[in-house]
């Protein structure tokens, strides 16, 4: 029988190998990722002069990523680099994917020049735990995003996000607005939220763009972004995902802000003290203000740092 991406992703012994998916993912493995990546923050303090820890010495790390990606890529490398690995990335576009050959012939080469941990972005859901599914025991991979279905890294750091504001997720009320049909980042939120105990999960935006089943994971719908923010602890806006659409479905800019779009004023229906998310890339004016975006409130920046940790804690946790 073919394993789940979470069932791939833990040993026999329920230790993680691999990061697939946050959807099963065990409380106590989302705890030790946020507590190890803790650690990895005071590492990676900007005052200190050393950077480096020498966990993943000796191992090769590869970068592959079917898709683009500033934020997400960059700090897989500087993780990697932090942990004293060495980092290979490959430029996909003139890879030989590029001439035909299948992602697991790639793999199956590139393990074959000792590689240890694999980043994987790829546009089709699944991607990663085939590759995992495929690989040699010792070989690790780690979803970079895959398609409409997960990115558990992006998760994480928005959990560690918000313990590092709010620290208990039992009291906080989540807003998660826009595109979250397409959204791989809300799907990873939500599922970690659950798995830690979130208040209440909020989801915000026109109909089209939100998921059938969201019912089903207990999280509340509003077609209403006034009602929607009312009261909330952390308001999440996410881009419009165009390339993961039919045209038909794609929304105008100015129509969007209009009705979906953080503004200043809305905000303040939120709690005084609430902080805005994004994963980037963001659009301005489309899903959130510029002055709600570089306002006191915003901890997007903040975010990307997080992210190194995090990136850092996984990769050592599952090489460990
Ligand atoms: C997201 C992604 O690629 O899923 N960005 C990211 O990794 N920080 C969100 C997006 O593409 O809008």
């Amino acid at each position: 029988m073919t394993k789940t991406a979470s069932q791939l992703q833990l040993n026999d012994h329920g230790e993680l190998i691999h990061l697939l998916t946050l959807d099963g993912l065990p409380k106590e493995h989302i705890l030790k990722i946020l507590d190890t990546a803790g650690q990895f923050v005071a590492v990676s303090d900007s005052d200190r002069e050393i950077k480096k820890v020498p966990l993943l010495r000796g191992k090769n790390v590869f970068n592959l990523f079917f898709e683009n990606s500033t934020r997400t890529r960059t700090t897989f490398e500087i993780a990697a680099k932090r942990l004293s690995a060495d980092v290979i990335n490959l430029d996909i576009q003139t890879s030989s994917t590029a001439k035909g050959e299948t992602v697991l012939d790639t793999i199956d080469n590139l393990v074959a020049m000792q590689a240890d941990i694999f980043t994987v972005r790829h546009s089709q859901s699944g991607a990663p735990a085939e590759i995992a599914a495929h690989v040699p025991k010792h070989v690790h991979i780690i979803n970079a995003g895959d398609g409409t279905n997960q990115h558990p890294t992006q998760g994480l750091l928005d959990m560690y996000t918000m313990r590092h504001y709010k620290q208990d997720f039992t009291k906080i009320k989540v807003a998660i607005i826009g595109d979250i049909v397409h959204s791989r980042v809300a799907k990873s939120n939500i599922a970690a939220l659950k798995t830690l105990g979130c208040q209440e999960i909020r989801a915000i935006g026109p109909e089209s763009l939100l998921p059938q089943d969201l019912n089903v994971m207990g999280v509340k719908i509003y077609n209403n972004i006034e009602e929607g923010l009312r009261d909330v602890d952390v308001v999440m806006t996410l881009r419009i995902q165009k390339e993961r659409m039919e045209a038909h479905q794609i929304p105008q800019g100015d129509e969007f802000f209009k009705h979906w779009g953080l503004t200043q004023e809305r905000l303040q229906l939120a709690k005084p003290d609430a902080i805005v998310m994004h994963p980037g890339p963001m659009n301005r004016e489309v899903e959130i203000a510029s002055e709600v975006a570089d306002g006191k409130q915003a901890v997007i920046l903040q975010q990307v740092t997080f992210g190194i940790a995090i990136r850092m804690a996984v990769m050592s946790l599952v090489a460990s």
